[in-house]
């Protein structure tokens, strides 16, 4: 895992702002209002995905006004760096019966689309009353699996990203934006 000697360091790893801090918020704004629409009063369970959404859960539940309840999964993918393990495993379940539930899941990017399509499978088979996936961030150019979120709030490259949640080796997720990381050939 990538070691920083100093604060410059750590800095470096920064390559671009590629999302500002006031697009991810009005994004969000937006995405609650049509949250609203499409429940129009009913009450649901946001299921959000650990640990890399949960800066976009604490803004999407606070989006919405329709009645919500909240949830947690931690589903892990990406186990070091940069590069997907390929098998997804869930470390953290729910702990309520979904049937009389409208469920939105919260995730914070969708790049192969492996993690959110298992999720996906296991929920549905647990017989919701809905499914709905919310997505902060989309790469489609790197899908491995057939999956497409309800709704993403921006589509964006093939560049590994860092901020609002994202790590790279657990750290920036406190970043308050989306950062391209700077991969280099020495870490
Ligand atoms: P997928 O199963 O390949 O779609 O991977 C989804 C998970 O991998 C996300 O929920 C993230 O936790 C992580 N991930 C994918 N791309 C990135 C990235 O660019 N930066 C940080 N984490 C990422
Ligand atoms: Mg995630």
């Amino acid at each position: 895992m990538t070691k920083y000697s100093s604060v410059e360091d750590f800095n470096k790893k920064i390559k671009q702002v590629l999302i500002t801090k006031e697009q991810i918020d009005s994004a969000i704004q937006e995405a609650g209002k049509k949250i609203d629409a499409m429940y129009d009063g009913r009450p649901i369970l946001l299921v959000s995905i650990l640990k890399g959404a949960f800066v976009f859960m604490a803004d999407v539940c606070r989006a919405v006004s329709v009645p919500c309840e909240v949830a947690f999964m931690c589903a892990k993918s990406y186990y070091d760096g940069t590069v997907s393990s390929g098998n997804v495993k869930i470390t953290l379940d729910l702990n309520q019966d979904i049937t009389n539930y409208h469920v939105v899941i919260v995730e914070d990017i969708i790049d192969t689309g492996r993690t959110l399509k298992d999720v996906v499978n296991i929920l549905k088979s647990r017989n919701p009353l809905s499914l709905t996936v919310l997505t902060l961030l989309d790469k489609p150019s790197r899908r491995l699996v057939d999956f497409k979120p309800d709704m993403a709030l921006f589509t964006i490259p093939d560049h590994f990203v860092i901020g609002y949640g994202l790590d790279c080796g657990e750290y920036f997720r406190n970043l308050p934006y989306i950062a391209e990381y700077y991969e280099c050939s020495d870490n």
